[in-house]
């Protein structure tokens, strides 16, 4: 284990397999497959990656880059679009790949900003929530696990951009972000 995790809170092994499941659940909502996936970089890239493969349907990947102002560890609520879709998404069926959703102010404004370009549905796909922290009114339809709050990291996330290729999804030690 790096030395910078506290505990590990979900193995390599069990993101698999419920990573599968998620993917299981959306090939039965959508069985003809047509859908475009978009990821929100970064720290969804591994989670789009696994996805898309465990889908078995027509999927087309895309990506946003977005900002919000803060620090790495907090979101001040302000979200900037630094990168845009590379495809028109009106009348298809689009699910927003996220890492996790924790205030959810990133994803809120996401899921405004796409569906005004009038997809025949917009979906939200999250690997985590942090349910305790959310300050606006937005859920996940398909959700991989909710968590504690607690910083976590690996399998994408990071602190500093660090700590995205872990296998598994750790709590982050204290005086790693508090310093
Ligand atoms: P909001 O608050 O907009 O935040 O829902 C979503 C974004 O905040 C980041 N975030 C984290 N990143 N470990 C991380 O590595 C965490 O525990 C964590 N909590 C929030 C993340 O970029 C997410 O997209
Ligand atoms: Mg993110």
């Amino acid at each position: 284990m790096d030395s910078a995790i506290e505990r590990v809170l979900l193995s390599e092994e069990e993101i698999g397999k419920r990573v599968k499941e998620l993917a299981e659940e959306i090939r039965n909502d959508f069985p003809n497959g047509d859908l475009i996936l978009i990821g929100v970089l970064k720290g969804s890239v591994i989670f789009v990656a696994d996805l898309m493969r465990a889908m078995n349907i027509n999927v087309t990947m895309d990506f946003m880059a977005v900002s919000s102002y803060g620090t790495s560890s907090e979101t001040s609520g302000v979200v900037r679009i630094l990168k845009d879709l590379d495809f028109d998404i009106e009348g298809k069926d689009v699910i927003i790949a996220e890492d996790i959703i924790d205030t959810g102010t990133t994803l809120k404004y996401l899921y405004e900003y796409l569906k005004a370009r009038n997809p025949r549905s917009l979906k939200i796909c999250c690997l985590l929530d942090k349910p305790a922290r959310r300050k606006v009114d937005i859920e996940g339809d398909y959700v991989g696990f909710r968590i504690p709050d607690a910083f976590v990291v690996g399998y994408g996330l990071d602190f500093a951009e660090k700590y995205r290729n872990l296998p598994y999804i750790g709590v982050l030690k204290e005086d790693v972000y508090k310093k």
